[in-house]
């Protein structure tokens, strides 16, 4: 009776603890639902990529409303020239990561090159697996209607998927250039009709990558759906950047749609030069450092 009754004490007080945390750090999910709700009150939408459990959970607790697991990971973190080398397991290894540290944002992963091309199958395989071994809430794969039997095959079991339009990294030697992409009609208006297909096929949003303001625009005010831009300018539903970009980590990339927000890489290779410095010279560790 006893035992009983302390048990049923202590799950209240878990419960009651769950409430107050919940209520004191404001950490209520952001979902897909919550986002769609955003763009119905013209609320801008945060999006950053994060690759890692240290810097997710910084960002997380800063507020941004989705973290992307990019396959910007292939740059940024492993340091390759292009999307294409990142396997499905590092994106997995990544993502999991992100995962451990998040607790209000969405978190959205890239499926990776060569991984959902071959066939809708083998799509569906991949999607699956990143749900299951990194516990993230969404995928995001790139193109219009050549992905459409796969994203249709992902959506039918219940994962929800975003699309991406515009600059597709993962196609890199097709087009060979990184440049502003649906400058003329014709691929302007493709554009505007895959982006209407993904959302008729059950895609929660879309994101576009370096496209012009005007067709952005556009695309914005046909779909109901939530469009998170990168440079697409001001008139999509929200904004994604690359963490490491954003925090001014890169010197070497520098496109117009790039706003830096720190001079990190100058802070870090000051603060490793002062330590460098203060380990040569005997100051560190000094007597309140050390047991
Ligand atoms: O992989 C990535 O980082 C992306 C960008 C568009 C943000 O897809």
């Amino acid at each position: 009776m006893t035992l009983c009754h302390n048990s049923s004490k202590y799950i209240y007080t878990i419960f009651v603890k769950n409430q107050i945390m919940t209520n004191n750090s404001n950490q209520s999910r952001v979902t897909i639902k919550i986002l769609n709700q955003m763009k119905s009150k013209s609320e801008k939408i945060s999006m950053l990529t994060a690759y890692d459990f240290s810097f997710a959970k910084i960002i997380d607790e800063a507020g941004i409303d989705i973290i992307l697991v990019g396959d910007s990971a292939s740059n940024v973190m492993a340091g390759h020239e292009t999307t294409l080398p990142i396997t499905l397991d590092q994106m997995i290894y990544h993502a999991s990561s992100v995962v451990r540290a998040v607790n209000r944002a969405l978190v959205i992963v890239d499926l990776p090159f060569g991984t959902y091309q071959a066939d809708s199958k083998e799509a569906l395989k991949s999607a699956i697996k990143i749900m299951k071994e990194s516990g993230a809430h969404a995928v995001k794969l790139e193109g219009g209607y050549q992905a459409k039997e796969s994203i249709e095959r992902i959506i039918q079991a219940g994962i929800p998927v975003m699309g991406h339009l515009g600059l597709t990294p993962q196609s890199i030697y097709k087009f060979g250039t990184y440049e502003v992409r649906a400058k003329n009609k014709q691929e302007a208006d493709t554009l505007l009709n895959d982006a209407l297909m993904l959302q008729e096929i059950g895609c929660f949003s879309v994101l576009l990558e370096k496209i012009p303001n005007i067709l952005s625009k556009k695309v914005s005010s046909k779909l109901t759906v939530p469009i998170i831009g990168i440079g697409a300018g001001s008139s999509v539903d929200g904004q994604v950047l690359v963490l490491q970009d954003m925090l001014g980590m890169n010197k070497d990339f520098s496109p117009r749609f790039l706003r830096r927000y720190l001079d990190m890489d100058r802070l870090i290779c000051e603060a490793v030069k002062k330590y460098s410095t203060d380990i040569k010279s005997g100051d560190f560790p000094n007597k309140e450092e050390q047991y």
